[in-house]
């Protein structure tokens, strides 16, 4: 098992929600996080938030969409923290919010699809 203390998390939707409350466990049992979402204004608060915890942490402007975007989130955790240890994905990318629709017609009717 996974020892969190001095272990590296990349947490995409780092700035709220699901991705936000896993940084805030990792650096509170002693990990490292990289934090990443496309809203750069609630990533900085929460990169506050997690060091006034006393973390470690990092942050990247990142699009999970955007291929250059995630490999630029991976080489700013190798660079900063010489690992990466959990990815921990929780960026808003569905639309319903849904893993799982139980109504193919809705979730459909949402998505742009190319
Ligand atoms: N909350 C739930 O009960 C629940 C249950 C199952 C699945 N989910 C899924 O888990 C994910 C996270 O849920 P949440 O409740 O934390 O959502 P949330 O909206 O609170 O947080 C999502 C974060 O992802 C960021 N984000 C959105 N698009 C992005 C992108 N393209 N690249 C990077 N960051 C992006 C947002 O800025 C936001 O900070 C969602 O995809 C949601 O559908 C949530």
């Amino acid at each position: 098992m996974l020892e969190i203390k001095g272990s590296v998390a990349v947490v995409t939707g780092g700035g709220g929600g699901i991705g936000l409350a896993i940084a805030r466990y990792w650096v509170e049992n002693g990990g490292k996080v990289v934090i990443a979402d496309i809203a750069a204004e609630p990533l900085e608060k929460a990169a506050a938030e997690l060091r006034e915890l006393g973390g470690e942490v990092e942050t990247v402007v990142c699009n999970v969409t955007d291929e250059d975007d995630c490999g630029k989130l991976a080489d700013t955790a190798i660079e900063k923290f010489g690992a990466i240890n959990l990815i921990a994905p929780f960026a808003g990318i569905i639309m319903d919010g849904l893993l799982l629709s139980t109504d193919k017609g809705l979730a459909r009717s949402k998505r742009k699809w190319t």
